[in-house]
């Protein structure tokens, strides 16, 4: 990349997100990584007033990464290194609550981690230092604070009638491939989550560890396991939601990715990750 035209704002798209729509695409780059390449080559896009968008597509370009392969530290590392400040991370995820109802948006503040360390979660293991990254606020309270209000009003023009969006929820991160059982999913619900997905984690810890700025702007493609009388989810179930919920979110994106540019490029405003990891490591020389 050119170093003048570095890119400030990344955007991750999970299952049915595999591109943006109304941006202009400059460039497609292939990013070599110490982490190995990213997921799919990097789209660099412009928004009408020239400013450029990176976008990666978390499951590849037709969807054949699970989400255990997702090679996140390459991702995230890709992104790092092109200037990328601030994530806008996209993913489908089940509902754990009756008021979640497919279709609807969610942005999440809380995770509760149920992976089972077949992940690469850090950018620190077998390096020869102790690193421990502040992880007690999972996303950017400030940049969740400044999308959420920008989201909200843009899921309530969309043509077909408005989207609702929920905030302040917690997700659940497992590992799949398959889904929950019916009990699993009852457990999860008295843990406190809302929403289930396989992809929340390790990519935040890892945007974290970068000091950028992530958010996550989740789509509700079903109901998980948990609610008696009714079959549980299914791949058909999910994919039937999918293609409504990708439109949407191509929606979202378009109407919000120059509001996070002009925020991170002030500098000001989005500065409670910048400068987190000063004092993560605990080896001293
Ligand atoms: N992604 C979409 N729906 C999901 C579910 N029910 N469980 C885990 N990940 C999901």
């Amino acid at each position: 990349m050119d170093p003048n035209e570095t890119v400030l704002v990344g955007c991750i798209g999970g299952s049915g997100l595999y591109h943006l729509d109304n941006l202009t695409v400059v460039k497609k780059i292939h990013v070599n990584t110490p982490w190995g390449e990213p997921s799919s080559p990097i789209t660099i896009s412009s928004l009408p007033s020239g400013a450029l968008i990176a976008f990666i597509s978390r499951h590849g370009p037709h969807h054949t990464i699970t989400p255990s392969e997702v090679p996140n530290r390459a991702n995230i590392a890709a992104l790092k290194s092109i200037g990328v400040q601030a994530i806008v991370a996209f993913s489908a995820v089940g509902s754990l609550r009756e008021e979640i109802a497919p279709g609807d948006f969610i942005i999440p503040d809380q995770v509760i981690d149920r992976t089972k360390s077949l992940r690469e979660d850090t950018f620190f293991r077998n390096e020869g230092v102790v690193v421990h990254s502040m992880f007690g606020d999972p996303f950017s309270n400030k940049l969740n604070a400044f999308v959420a209000p920008r989201v909200q009003k843009i899921l309530e023009e969309q043509h077909d009638g408005p989207v609702k969006l929920h905030t302040g929820k917690t997700v659940i991160c497992m590992e799949g491939p398959a889904f929950s059982t019916r009990a699993e999913s009852l457990m999860y619900r008295q843990f406190g989550g809302d929403i289930i997905n396989m992809s929340v984690v390790p990519e935040s810890k890892l945007a974290r560890e970068c000091e950028i700025d992530y958010t996550l702007i989740c789509t509700s493609t079903d109901y998980d396991a948990w609610r008696v009388g009714h079959a549980p989810v299914t791949v058909e179930e999910v994919v039937k939601t999918l293609h409504t919920n990708a439109g949407n979110a191509r929606a979202v994106a378009a109407g919000l990715l120059q509001d996070v540019h002009d925020v991170v490029a002030e500098g000001k405003v989005l500065d409670e990750i910048k400068g987190c990891m000063r004092f993560a490591c605990v080896t001293r020389s």
